[in-house]
């Protein structure tokens, strides 16, 4: 598991290596162990899925009477990233900080300070909380504690979007990642990227996808039919939503209306760059070489053989 987690070789803040191993040992046993209760709701993903798109949209699906009031704060202080300790140290310098001070003053990273959010959140609201964790990697009774929402978006545009997250991911401490994209394309086919191997992380939830806690839901089906997407998530969460709340939830997290949340929001802004990027599929033509995308495609063929999914490019 701590293979997994550290940043690659490829990533330039050395220091945050050490840190993040330091952290997996010390908060990934508080985090398997984390208790989630009945009516929790856990967004599960690869980075760079649409984790905060789902996350906003279930966030204003679970409170419609809230979202003209809260809607705009930040996603973190409304939906918790329960893995957030032990993956974003490097940020410990960064505005963030300042933000989780406000929430919970005097905390630091390694505290767990995102796990104590989660544990002990506001008991009137119902918790929504999201991890990039590979399912192991988590409580063994989550999905028979709670419901699970999982984000899956085709690899070529999760690679994309990993390498201008990273490339934007700014500290003090410098760049996350300098490097040419070729380089993080191939980081990422070997699973040296945080979180690991890609397809891993997508078969651990395949072989649960008929539990009935778990819900599947495809990057791209989202972009092509949002109301139909969120119809089917209604009916599993069994949120009694009229169509217009819907429609409410889809304006509230629309590509747009994020993006400008972000702009007014210093404290993502200065850390994460420019986080609401494109939101489209199909930007890998842009960046990718007819080599790399061979080479691509040959590693989806022979990762994909054998799973029941399709994804699309375009
Ligand atoms: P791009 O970098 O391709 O633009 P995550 O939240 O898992 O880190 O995923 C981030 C990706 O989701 C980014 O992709 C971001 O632009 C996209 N995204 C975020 N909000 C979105 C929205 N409302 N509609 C479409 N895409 C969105």
């Amino acid at each position: 598991a701590r293979g997994f987690l550290g940043y690659s070789r490829l990533v330039r803040i050395k220091p945050g290596d050490i840190i993040m191993n330091y952290l997996y040992e010390h908060l990934g046993t508080k985090l398997y162990n984390f208790q989630y209760r009945k009516d929790d709701i856990v967004v599960l993903s690869y980075p760079k899925s649409g984790t905060t798109w789902i996350s906003e949209l279930i966030w204003a699906m679970v409170n419609p009477q809230k979202v003209a009031e809260e809607g705009t704060t930040h996603i973190h202080e409304r939906v918790f990233y329960i893995d957030q300790d032990i993956v974003l140290p490097v940020m410990e310098d960064s505005p963030m900080m300042e933000q989780l001070q406000r929430i919970s003053p005097g905390a630091k990273w390694s505290d767990g300070v995102a796990l104590q959010l989660a544990e002990t959140a506001c008991q009137r609201n119902r918790r929504i909380m999201w991890s990039h964790m590979h399912l192991n990697l988590l409580h063994p009774h989550l999905l028979e504690t709670c419901k699970a929402v999982y984000i899956a978006r085709n690899p070529k545009d999760v690679c994309v979007s990993y390498f201008h997250f990273l490339r934007n991911l700014e500290s003090r401490k410098g760049r996350a990642f300098e490097g040419e994209f070729s380089m993080l394309a191939e980081a990422f086919m070997k699973g040296d990227l945080p979180y690991g191997p890609y397809w891993d992380h997508l078969k651990q939830i395949l072989q649960k996808k008929n539990h009935e806690n778990l819900h599947i839901i495809f990057y791209e089906d989202l972009k092509a039919d949002v109301m139909g997407e969120l119809k089917k998530l209604r009916e599993f969460l069994n949120l009694t939503l009229t169509d217009e709340e819907l429609n409410i939830a889809r304006d509230h997290a629309s590509f747009e209306r994020m993006k400008l949340r972000e702009r007014g929001g210093r404290v993502f802004k200065e850390c994460l760059g420019d986080f609401y990027r494109k939101g489209e599929v199909g930007d890998w033509k842009n960046l990718a070489t007819d080599d790399l995308d061979e080479r691509m495609d040959a590693w989806i063929a022979q990762n994909s053989a054998g799973l029941d999914i399709e994804f699309r490019y375009q």
